[in-house]
């Protein structure tokens, strides 16, 4: 919700009769968040959203996941999980927690049917692919290294031009914009690595006119059920607010850099209740005459770190390639592989592309992830002794 946005056709007040040329009134929907008490829009439908002819089961198969023991760092070599169909079914859960459930997804195919998933926003990641995502308040075509946010309850379904290899990001509650890139208004600051140009809205269409039967498939919370709804749901005819769909490539990221190696959180991208997400894009390098590029060693006591490989030249990590998650967990430290430190030396710039995510309750593993398991990851901090000959 970067800010307000109008699209189509509206009353001039809201809450009043607005009529469509045939003389009825077209419905109007509230589409609010925390009740009414947080963002919200309002859309104009050529008729009711609220016509449901049948609501059937859904027999999703339920998420599993396993505890991250013994505690250590993993590395995951998600290219590995072979999956495709839709963009809903092809999601394979790889971690999760109370908070956010992570999965890969390799869609290959349109959706032939709707999703509405009313459990927490959505942040997909798309890694590789192109298309366009249609929903109720219009179509968002999407690209490689985009971020798409999908508020929750938003119905929509995905449409690949190329096949879609996406990072999904299901979150218990909204994603937002960290609260110190904006002002006491929500603007965004001058200190922001990103602008309100920068994201990009749905555009709506016409208006689909054609009562029938529709299939949207409902999530929430583990909860899950297929409706059949009488109107399709891109029957828009406008809408206002500050609730809708978005998206926002990583080209448009201005990544903030210094003369001292800058952590993660100056290159923070969104929030989400138990979860903070970053953008690591190319960029220059610390500029002080001995600064050293690589991360320093550390330990996130209080989180598990969560780094999805995108493009490039992974400098501080060995062994990690295009699709790799490592997964840093709480209190174990880590830090580049040995050698990286001396390798990266006078080094000015990286044409890296990673996805971060902290999460402050335990993440837990899923067994697609176990499968592409690297499991001599959490030693490859071992330094190569040099022989001692007495
Ligand atoms: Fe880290």
């Amino acid at each position: 919700m970067p800010s307000y946005v109008r699209a189509g056709s509206l009353p001039h007040k809201r809450h009043i009769q607005f009529r469509r040329p045939d003389g009825g009134l077209y419905a109007e929907e509230l589409f609010s968040t925390k009740g009414f008490e947080s963002v919200y829009s309002l859309l104009y439908h050529l008729r009711p959203p609220t016509a449901t002819l049948d609501v059937r089961e859904w027999n999703r198969p339920p998420v599993q996941l396993i505890a991250n023991e013994p505690l250590r760092n993993r590395h995951f070599k998600t290219a590995q999980i072979e999956t495709s169909g839709d963009a809903i079914e092809s999601r394979r859960p790889v971690l999760g927690n109370s908070d956010l459930l992570i999965s890969i997804a390799n869609a290959d195919r349109p959706m032939e049917y709707w999703y509405r998933n009313t459990g927490g926003d959505e942040l997909l990641f798309i890694h590789h692919g192109a298309g366009v995502i249609e929903t109720n308040f219009g179509e968002l075509a999407y690209r490689a290294n985009d971020y798409i946010i999908i508020p929750t309850g938003t119905t929509y379904r995905l449409i690949p031009s190329a096949p879609t290899r996406m990072l999904v990001h299901e979150s218990t509650g909204m994603v937002k914009i960290p609260r110190k890139y904006r002002n006491e208004y929500g603007q965004l600051e001058e200190h922001a690595p990103y602008y309100e140009r920068d994201f990009r809205v749905p555009v709506l269409k016409s208006p689909v006119d054609a009562p029938g039967e529709y299939e949207v498939r409902v999530s929430n919370a583990g909860r899950y059920a297929t409706y059949i709804v009488q109107n399709h749901p891109c029957d828009v005819v406008g809408w206002d607010g500050y609730c809708y769909p978005y998206a926002f490539n990583l080209e448009e990221f201005a990544p903030i850099t210094g003369k001292l190696h800058q952590p993660p959180p100056a290159h923070a991208t969104f929030e989400a209740p138990g979860a903070a997400f970053c953008a690591f894009v190319p960029r220059l390098f610390d500029y002080h005459p001995l600064a050293i590029p690589v991360p320093y060693n550390h330990s996130s006591v209080d989180c598990d770190e969560v780094l999805y490989y995108v493009s490039g030249n992974f400098m501080s990590r060995r062994g990690v390639e295009e699709g790799s998650i490592t997964l840093h967990s709480a209190g174990a430290p880590h830090g580049p592989q040995p050698g990286a430190v001396e390798a990266s030396l006078g080094k000015t710039s990286t044409d890296e592309i990673a996805v971060m995510v902290d999460t402050f309750a335990p993440l837990q593993l899923a067994q697609a992830a176990l499968a592409v398991e690297d499991a001599q990851y959490y030693r490859s901090w071992i330094e190569q002794q040099p022989s001692y000959s007495p």
